[in-house]
């Protein structure tokens, strides 16, 4: 399966940086085996669509669960994709934890995107509690279990433990695995063989130095990357690692 590096902006950049950024990855980029995506704030989306190389993918970090209508600062998915996105992040846990996003939440979002095209990154992963008291393997998979009610097989998994996000704090690669393994059983329980398609990423501090190791277990297919994907040359150094 081919990894996916997606790269996730978060609240950064602004339209005329990302155009800078776009322009400096398309003199850079020695295309690799790794698919590269980049999830932006939605306002640099069409910056990007006229400077990012040709088959780097990108998307938004967030979508409306409403087809469209009176729902005042949502981005609906057929608004990313008229734009040319692929993907829309839902359920990361920062909107979980700052807008109090619940699983049906992320699930009615990644419903919408996939009815307009776009491949929804559905997040989980459990924070430093769940972690110390050893249930983050049943709690991962209960926040899969919600957050793919309805949801449809053309998705891509991104598990994130919470402690290990922006803290340079990364998970092993030994632990990326025990997750990315246990969501690969519970996808196939729930899609049967679509889900031998299905990306798992790890995120989580992930920078140019630790991405081969995580990458290289046998059910990690990439990485959803914060921080490192801010600067080109942190990119291309993981674009090379893949
Ligand atoms: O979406 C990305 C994750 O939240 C990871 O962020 O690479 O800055 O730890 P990070």
């Amino acid at each position: 399966m081919q990894n996916l590096l997606a790269l996730n902006w978060k609240m950064n950049k602004t339209p005329t940086e990302a155009r800078a950024w776009a322009q400096e990855l398309a003199g850079k980029l020695s295309p690799g085996p790794a698919e590269l995506a980049v999830m932006a704030p939605a306002i640099t989306l069409s910056t990007l669509a006229a400077n990012l190389p040709a088959g780097v993918a990108f998307g938004g970090q967030d979508v409306s669960a409403h087809e469209a209508g009176a729902y005042t600062g949502e981005i609906s998915a057929a608004m990313l994709k008229d734009v040319g996105a692929t993907y829309a992040v839902v359920g990361h846990s920062e909107r979980r934890e700052y807008h109090g996003e619940t699983d049906a939440a992320v699930a009615a979002k990644a419903k919408q995107a996939q009815l307009s095209g776009l491949i929804p990154i559905v997040c989980v992963g459990e924070g430093l509690d769940v972690r110390e008291r050893g249930e983050h393997v049943a709690y991962t998979l209960a926040q899969l279990d919600g957050s793919l009610s309805g949801v449809g097989p053309d998705v891509v998994i991104a598990y994130e433990p919470v402690w290990a996000i922006g803290t340079g704090k990364t998970a092993t690669a030994d632990d990326a695995e025990e997750l990315a393994a246990a969501i690969r059983e519970a996808l196939t329980t729930r899609y049967g063989s679509d889900a031998d398609e299905i990306r798992v990423l790890y995120g989580g501090s992930v920078k140019p130095d630790n991405i081969a190791s995580i990458c290289a277990k046998p059910n990690v297919n990439g990485a959803l990357v914060g921080g490192a994907s801010l600067k080109v040359a942190d990119v291309l150094g993981m674009n090379d690692a893949l």
